[in-house]
């Protein structure tokens, strides 16, 4: 699609040795003043920032600017069903911290600031990485994620998502309990430091035991879920800076829990178990006891996280919204990109309205990149 003001970026490969495109700052500047008139005129500051791109290949984003440039990331996100929020987000300014210690304490205040209370979005911005220097990054995929462990009899022990991730960390000298939900700890990699494991303190863990509203033996299974989704590898790139640790969290949707990470085949696959303590019948799949099964996973995912009082949705309250997001930004005369394949829930499909139309899919920026090499690194380093 071609919308005025707004350049198609082709995704192109990072080169962490490059200068700031004096375009792409432009681009984002002229953008975010005209939407936030409080800032003033652009044209002073374009001045500024073109002569400190010419004398040192980068220049430095006010915060304001990194404030807005982060809202407008989430609201480019074309995977996020959730974006409807996108001006509540909570930017906190982390650029000055530099040690693996300072780090890792912003870190764990991140996840008390999102998680207590009803969970609230929030990113916390480190220093961005410049012109062909190294630069302090996460290792983990996610802030809090579970360790997955090869059984003994090849049955595997909590998320085989993690199990190279694991792996690396028991490399690094870590040992993990070997249960099902053993939090794994956090990989900060600094230039000075290289890379050093934290583990999380108790307080900046909240967790949901998952109960259902009628099956009592579901407490038997012993499954339980983290409260904030923070996603920690993905780097953020704003008016051509390139910030390479700037973990941001929402709040869950049920579906990622319920109809994904404990459901499928290749993480927690508790399909099985449940259909059978349901007593349905699995000889044939055309009694659809997987669907049984996971509708049922889900009512206890969305009743557990509502009786702990922690914030979480459901996939039709967050496709309507969705929809409201898509009038809004129509309203302001904005383009929506969306990835079908993202958007739509991962159960009941076509209950969805999402479902029944198709999106632009466009890569606006400032926006939020899953590297390859952060992909790669969150599997194994
Ligand atoms: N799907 C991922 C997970 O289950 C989280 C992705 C971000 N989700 C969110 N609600 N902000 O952990």
């Amino acid at each position: 699609m071609n919308v005025p003001g707004y350049r198609d970026h082709p995704s192109e490969p990072w080169d962490r040795a490059a200068p700031a495109d004096p375009a792409e700052a432009e681009e984002f500047l002229r953008r975010s003043y005209a939407e936030n008139p409080r800032l003033g005129p652009v044209e002073p500051r374009l001045a500024i920032v073109r002569a400190q791109i010419a004398a040192t290949g980068t220049y430095v984003h006010t915060t304001d600017e990194l404030a807005h440039g982060a809202k407008m990331a989430w609201r480019n996100a074309s995977r996020c069903i959730g974006r409807l929020y996108w001006k509540s987000l909570l930017v906190l300014d982390r650029r000055r911290a530099r040690t693996a210690d300072e780090i890792f304490s912003l870190l764990v205040h991140h996840l008390r600031t999102a998680g207590d209370g009803p969970i609230r979005p929030v990113i916390s911005i480190f220093a961005p990485a410049h012109p062909g220097q190294p630069f302090a990054r996460v290792r983990n995929e996610q802030l809090i994620r579970y360790a997955g462990y090869r059984g003994e009899n090849g049955c595997p022990v909590g998320d085989p998502r993690q199990a190279g991730f694991t792996e690396t960390v028991q490399g690094l000298g870590w040992h993990g309990k070997g249960e099902q939900f053993d939090v794994l700890p956090l990989v900060i990699e600094t230039p000075e430091e290289g890379l050093r494991l934290y583990e999380l303190p108790e307080r900046a863990i909240r967790e949901v035991p998952i109960t259902h509203p009628e099956y009592g033996w579901f407490t038997e299974l012993g499954l339980r879920w983290h409260a904030v989704p923070a996603i920690s590898n993905m780097r953020l790139t704003i008016g051509g800076v390139h910030y390479p640790l700037a973990p941001f969290n929402g709040w869950y949707m049920g579906s990622e829990i319920g109809a994904r990470n404990l459901a499928d085949a290749d993480r927690y696959d508790m399909l099985p178990t449940i259909a059978a303590r349901m007593g349905l019948d699995t000889s044939r799949e055309s009694t659809l006891w997987r669907d049984r099964a996971l509708v049922e996973l889900n009512r206890a995912v969305l009743h557990s996280y509502e009786q702990a009082g922690v914030r979480i949705s459901d996939h039709h309250t967050e496709s309507q919204r969705f929809l409201a997001h898509m009038r809004s930004e129509a309203r302001a005369e904005r383009p929506v990109p969306a990835d079908w394949t993202w958007i739509v829930p991962p159960i009941s499909g076509g209950l969805s309205p999402l479902f029944h139309r198709y999106y632009e899919e466009m890569d606006l920026r400032p926006a939020f990149y899953l590297d390859d090499e952060a992909a790669a690194a969150a599997s194994g380093l």
